[in-house]
């Protein structure tokens, strides 16, 4: 098993810490998917966000986000009014967990475990790239973080402190692709909802001098 925590107390820079995980076996998720998706952006990115695991598309490209809700979080931040080239985007677990319907790959939402041997590698991240916001995508993002007490209903869209960090905890860019009208959710509202979210992180960015 690799042991990152060992390596961090020496504060190490983002490619030493994605080359460790690239070899990660902290927990089962590497024994089926094809490798480790870690975080990509700016070294000093004024703003990260956290989503919860790398999708089918993400696993099989190595990048977070470049799948359907890579296309909407697009949309979003456009609408936001942030470029997403100045974002340090990445997960709360950096292995794809899914099961097989045929042939087909389906997302399984993470279990507190993976959360859990995932997270060192996060706040590595999170260390080294020292951004002034911080922003959760989603329930397993937002509890990685604030702990499994966390309720994304009742807590988004409200910044507090994180470390030295401002956190906003927001929806994942999924649900709104999964907006289900019979159990009345408005993909429309969510959408609008969700921008103004990113709004507010936005709005708490600093200009660096
Ligand atoms: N959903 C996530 O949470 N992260 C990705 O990278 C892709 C989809």
């Amino acid at each position: 098993m690799t042991e990152p925590l060992d390596l961090f107390a020496e504060a190490p820079d983002l490619d030493t810490i994605r080359e460790q995980a690239a070899a990660c076996t902290r927990c089962e998720l590497y024994e089926h998917s094809t490798q480790t998706v870690f975080g990509v952006g700016p070294t000093r990115a004024r703003l990260v966000m956290v989503g919860e695991q790398p999708g089918d598309q993400e696993d099989r490209q190595g990048a977070p986000f470049v799948g359907p809700a890579g296309r909407l979080l697009d949309q979003a931040l456009d609408a936001a009014g942030i470029a997403r080239d100045d974002a340090y985007v990445t997960n709360a677990v950096k292995h794809f967990n899914f099961r097989y319907q045929g042939k087909r790959r389906i997302h399984e939402t993470p279990k507190a475990p993976h959360i859990t041997a995932c997270r060192p590698w996060l706040e590595a991240e999170l260390a080294a790239v020292a951004p002034q916001v911080l922003l959760t995508l989603g329930a397993t993002a937002g509890k990685s973080l604030l702990g499994a007490k966390f309720r994304i209903t009742a807590e988004r869209g409200e910044p507090r402190s994180w470390n030295d960090m401002t956190l906003v905890p927001t929806i994942h860019p999924s649900a709104i692709l999964r907006a289900d009208r019979a159990r009345g959710q408005d993909r429309d509202e969510m959408m609008a909802g969700f921008v103004a979210d990113l709004e507010v992180a936005g709005g708490l960015l600093v200009a660096r001098g």
